[in-house]
């Protein structure tokens, strides 16, 4: 068996977001956010499911950074709660809620731990969304009040900070396919979301530059590969609307300071509405690029495809299935994905701060799950990364999705992707298999084939 290393210094983290591990969402002080809102809808969520008390992390916050340290990890990634900061989005502070992320913070540098820290993975105050939310320009200036309070209070021990977690998600499916908060159907305040995100990081990335703050800053993106079903011109054409779509309307502004043109023609009346300077703050520079990985996607052109006259199909590798959400599983997608990037986007210093799997885990009698499937997973991935490396692409570190089982957003608590089990009764965590696999590829830096 020969071991694929990785680079000295390559980060070995684990992923999670407020809402989907925290609870306690009505504590100390805590405002309500959109997800508060949308998940208490009735039918909004499998099985009626809300992130009300979760892992009930912030009453284990100690237990399972403890957790973190036998598992090996040498970065955390987790969100803040802009509501537990600012129960209304702005204005009033609330001391509690900062206290616990000081807390944490603390506890995790004691334990050796570097914080990765996001400031918005989607939870935004309830407040603001009764202004429009992402698709009202002022919560861009709401943002930067919360993206100084983080920094000034927690800026001295923070090694890395993520503005926002896959705005695409926020904009698109928050905003049009109404498949996550805040639950709406339109195509142009879709895109006025992704805009005003995009703008709120370049605003926040600069703040973060003028305080002088240590550490570094980026964004994260979800992302996929994209093939053509055939080589068909029109085949080809829509991949490229596809691509632009999720990743072109995010790349391009972020590194090239402008708008596919492509894309702008198609969005017509649709377009983000630019004013003079936004592309310069949208671009100035960051210290890396997170990505998010979970699938990759064969594109066809449909004449009945929407909006996009496209239709997406996930496509897995042969003998791989598909993950308990039925995703398709397509390593070699990452590393095509990763090269990509590499070459059309300067190859900017990267992060996969997001990879993973949910699988049907079925704990033994004594709660331990023995989730081969997910180290056979996570192991390939991890190979398509090394690839990627070897390549020239300037990967970082990596974070598996997810330290917990946790809240799956509209799918509820069913899919777990979690490496630790955790019992929502009892609120007991027990790692399984891939914890105790993850350790040793940490510990050795490097995959065994
Ligand atoms: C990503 C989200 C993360 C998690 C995984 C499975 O899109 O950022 O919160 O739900 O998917």
């Amino acid at each position: 068996m020969s071991i694929q290393k990785f680079p000295e210094h390559f980060v070995w983290g684990a992923a999670t977001s407020a809402y989907q591990i925290e609870g306690a969402w009505q504590e100390d002080g805590k405002g309500e956010s959109i997800w508060d809102r949308y998940s208490h809808r009735p039918f909004m969520i499998q099985n009626g499911d809300t992130g009300d008390v979760a892992c009930d992390h912030y009453h284990h916050m100690p237990e399972d950074v403890a957790l973190m340290r036998t598992l090996g990890l040498q970065s955390y990634r987790f969100s803040i709660s802009w509501p537990r900061l600012l129960p209304e989005g702005h204005g009033a502070v609330n001391s509690k809620g900062l206290d616990f992320y000081e807390r944490l913070v603390d506890e995790l540098l004691a334990a050796g731990i570097t914080p990765m820290a996001t400031l918005n993975h989607w939870d935004l105050p309830q407040a603001l969304q009764e202004t429009g939310g992402w698709a009202n320009r002022q919560t861009v200036d709401w943002f930067c009040e919360y993206a100084r309070l983080a920094f000034e209070r927690l800026g001295d021990r923070v090694g890395y900070w993520v503005t926002h977690n896959e705005p695409w998600v926020i904009a698109y499916l928050g905003y049009k396919e109404a498949g996550m908060a805040p639950g709406l159907a339109d195509l142009t305040l879709a895109n006025r979301a992704a805009h005003h995100l995009l703008l709120s990081h370049g605003r926040a990335v600069q703040l973060f530059r003028q305080g002088g703050y240590k550490g570094q800053i980026g964004i994260v993106l979800n992302t996929s590969h994209f093939m053509p079903a055939s080589d068909n011109e029109k085949d080809r054409a829509a991949c490229q609307r596809a691509y632009d779509q999720m990743l072109g309307l995010y790349l391009d502004p972020l590194y090239k300071g402008a708008y596919p043109q492509a894309l702008l023609d198609w969005l017509g009346p649709h377009c983000p509405p630019v004013q003079a300077g936004d592309m310069a703050l949208i671009s100035q520079p960051t210290d890396f690029l997170g990505v998010n990985y979970y699938s990759s996607n064969l594109v066809a052109h449909d004449h009945n495809g929407g909006f996009w006259r496209n239709v997406l199909s996930q496509v897995s590798a042969p003998g791989w299935g598909r993950t308990a959400m039925n995703w398709g599983i397509y390593p070699a997608g990452l590393t095509a994905m990763l090269l990509d990037i590499k070459e059309n986007y300067g190859n900017p210093p990267m992060f996969i701060t997001e990879n993973g799997t949910a699988m049907e885990d079925t704990p033994d009698a004594a709660g331990f799950v023995a989730d081969w499937g997910r180290v056979s997973y996570l192991r390939a991935h991890l190979m398509a990364v090394h690839q990627a490396i070897q390549a020239g692409a300037n990967l970082k570190g990596y974070y598996v999705w997810s330290l917990l089982d946790n809240f799956e957003w509209s799918q509820g608590y069913k899919p777990g992707f979690g490496i630790v089990h955790v019992d929502f009764v009892s609120g007991n965590r027990i790692p399984k298999q891939s914890a105790a696999w993850y350790r040793e590829v940490i510990e050795k830096n490097g995959v065994e084939e």
